[in-house]
């Protein structure tokens, strides 16, 4: 192949490349880390979407600092592949583009708020002017503390700076594990708002939180970590899917019993009966239960729709967990 040919082949390939969708924000399969003899991670596999907000969730120890530290390559898995905005994540370029706000940090107590900023943006390599720096500073709740020495923040001051880091590089991926421990519910409501805002501009974020309400309130996806393992993970949608309704009833002949107890399982408490609406409803199972138990002689004083909360499920998904170990060998 002459010379030429070979130009026009790299051309032809790099349009192809280029036509591509761009690669996911954080991709990762099959990723495992030992301590010593505790496996903290085994095969965990996932992904977060360019744009999207996907968060992570897990009890203490579950591996969720694990696995984000080994997706963004500062720790290396025993088994599996991490890449990052398309690159290896053990190659340091691939960070280049990435806010991280690390679970335990402390930046240097002499330096001020906007020396720590400016430190960061220049390691980012993205030539961030000042002003912008200083924008920065008065997103997360710091404007006018710029000159401040860090040593004298209080916690919740210090997450704020560690989150103006995290943005300060104008990254197309955001890693934030947990990114409002210390903070006020203000703090926290004005971090939602920031998530949201990433995601509007097309920015992804891997959100690691205790905060359940939180995660519910800004993910479009979750990824539920324990023991190590992906225990679940879904859309809220499919996630939250299960719905329950809720019926005061009276005067229940043992006919509109059985007609209750044919729609699902049925709880009772008193005159409450509550009742697990099938996956595939297609909005007619309530309609026709309620006709059906007024015709049988029911008396129907309150019809409610229950939605489990993210919380209630995450709490289901680990007791299973915690059953299904229990019941038998691993
Ligand atoms: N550097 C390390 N050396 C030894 N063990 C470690 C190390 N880092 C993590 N581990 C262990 O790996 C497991 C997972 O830890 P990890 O920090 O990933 O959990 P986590 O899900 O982030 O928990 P938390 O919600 O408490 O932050 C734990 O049992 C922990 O003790
Ligand atoms: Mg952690």
């Amino acid at each position: 192949m002459s010379t030429v040919d070979s130009g026009a082949g790299v051309q032809a390939a790099a349009d192809l490349v280029a036509g591509l969708p761009p690669a996911p924000a954080a991709w990762c399969t099959g990723l495992r880390k030992q301590y010593r003899r505790h496996l903290a991670v085994e095969d965990v596999s996932l992904q977060v979407g360019r744009g999207e907000i996907v968060g992570l969730l897990g009890p203490n120890g579950a591996g969720k600092t694990t696995v984000i530290k080994m997706l963004l390559g500062l720790v290396r898995p025993d088994a599996g592949e991490a890449m990052l905005l398309g690159q290896r994540s053990a190659d340091p370029a691939a960070r280049a583009r990435v806010g991280y706000l690390p679970e335990l940090f402390r930046y240097q107590p002499w330096l001020t708020a906007a020396e720590v900023l400016a430190l960061h943006a220049r390691l980012s390599g993205a030539g961030v002017p000042a002003a912008e720096q200083r924008d920065c500073l008065a997103l997360v709740g710091l404007a006018g503390r710029g000159d401040d020495r860090v040593g004298g923040f209080s916690k919740g001051m210090q997450q704020r700076l560690g989150l103006a880091v995290a943005l300060v590089g104008r990254p197309e991926f955001v890693v934030l594990d947990e990114p409002t421990s210390a903070l006020d519910p203000l703090g926290r409501a004005d971090a939602r708002d920031i998530v949201l805002e990433l995601r509007s501009r097309g920015v992804a974020v891997l959100l690691n939180s205790h905060l359940i309400g939180e995660v519910e309130r800004v993910c479009d996806r979750v990824v539920v970590l324990d023991r190590g393992r992906v225990a679940a993970s879904g859309t809220l949608a499919e996630l939250l899917g299960q719905r329950e309704v809720r019926l005061h009833l009276t005067d229940l002949s043992p006919a509109a019993q059985q007609r209750l107890a044919a729609l699902g399982r049925v709880d009772r408490e008193g005159e409450w009966s509550t009742v697990a609406l099938s996956a595939d409803d297609d909005g007619t199972a309530v309609p026709d239960l309620v006709r059906d138990l007024v015709s049988l002689g029911a008396l129907v004083h309150a019809v409610e729709p229950v939605r489990i909360s993210l919380e209630e499920r995450l709490l289901g998904i680990l007791r299973d967990g915690a059953a299904s170990r229990a019941a038998g060998p691993s």
